[in-house]
């Protein structure tokens, strides 16, 4: 996902990014391999997952997946800015991630993506989700996840299949440029605070 609010402070070294691909190559509409058990806690894995944490807080994204930058693994990097009362989480990498929806509540909110730049559109999502994954070091991790952090999550897992956030619009009439949807939209949500 691509959000233009803050950045965390990093200690990345002036490495360039990976180049992240553009909707129309096939690599985002395929389905990722899930990452091999050998690769777990190697230094292969290890260094990209850093290349894709660095790519995608250097893109100014909120979320980046293997498959844009054309590896077609299931693994994804991704950070939540801390909002009203909840702290920030910091960039984390899940690899060969499960999703699972935690009731039948669902959220719409908006989205953008890094593959798809300049656009933002209104996306249901399940408000809050179960998430089974393995850290880059093979360790098993769960935990559950809600509203923009469960979004997120969700974006992220989509590109894993070959899914984009246009797919999962329910209608295509609220996409909108990032200049006019902050003209016209944020400034509208913000005066109805
Ligand atoms: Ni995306």
């Amino acid at each position: 996902m691509s959000d233009s609010q803050g950045i965390p402070a990093t200690d990345f070294s002036s490495v360039p990014p990976l180049e992240v691909v553009r909707l129309g190559h096939p690599v985002l509409r395929s389905v990722a391999e899930s990452v091999p058990d050998e690769w777990f806690g190697s230094g292969r894995l290890a260094d990209f997952a850093r290349d894709l944490v660095h790519t995608m807080l250097t893109s100014d994204g909120v979320g980046l997946a293997a498959p844009q930058v054309a590896e077609p693994l299931r693994l994804f990097a991704y950070w939540v800015p801390s909002l009203g009362d909840e702290p920030e989480t910091p960039p984390n990498v899940l690899v060969n991630p499960e999703l699972r929806a935690i009731g039948e509540e669902t959220e719409e909110g908006w989205e953008g993506c890094l593959s798809i730049p300049g656009l933002r559109g209104l996306v249901p999502r399940h408000y809050r989700i179960k998430v089974k994954a393995r850290s880059v070091d093979g360790e098993q991790v769960s935990f559950t996840a809600d509203s923009f952090h469960a979004r997120v999550i969700q974006h992220e897992h989509d590109h894993l299949d070959g899914i984009v956030f246009l797919d999962r619009m329910t209608s295509v009439r609220s996409l909108a440029f990032e200049e006019e949807w902050d003209r016209y939209v944020l400034s509208e949500e913000q005066d109805d605070d």
